[in-house]
């Protein structure tokens, strides 16, 4: 797990630092089912990805929750730099 914090200069409390991990630089391909409720990791640090584990809780992130209209396979993003999350956008390739 990844925890990185540093001074706050003007308070002096320890602050944590947020910098979201890419668990891979290419999209998962997942089968999801129709109206079924899904949370994806946006913080990267999910042991479970690319699906929420409670990982974030020591980040200001938090995980993207959506549902699909239908059962189908669909492309997640893997790097957590897409700007359609929780869908792959092709943001992994400018890493
Ligand atoms: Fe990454 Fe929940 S573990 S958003």
């Amino acid at each position: 797990m990844l925890y990185l914090y540093s001074l706050d200069k003007n308070t002096k409390n320890i602050k944590k630092m947020n910098k979201k991990k890419s668990p891979q630089l290419k999209p998962y391909s997942v089968d999801v089912e129709k109206g079924k409720k899904y949370a994806w990791c946006s913080c990267g640090l999910s042991l479970k990805q690319p699906y929420c584990d409670g990982s974030h809780s020591s980040t200001e992130f938090k995980p993207i929750v959506f549902t699909v209209k239908a059962s189908e396979t669909i492309y997640l993003c893997g790097c957590k730099h897409t700007k359609k999350s929780p869908f792959c956008d092709g943001s992994h390739k400018f890493l």
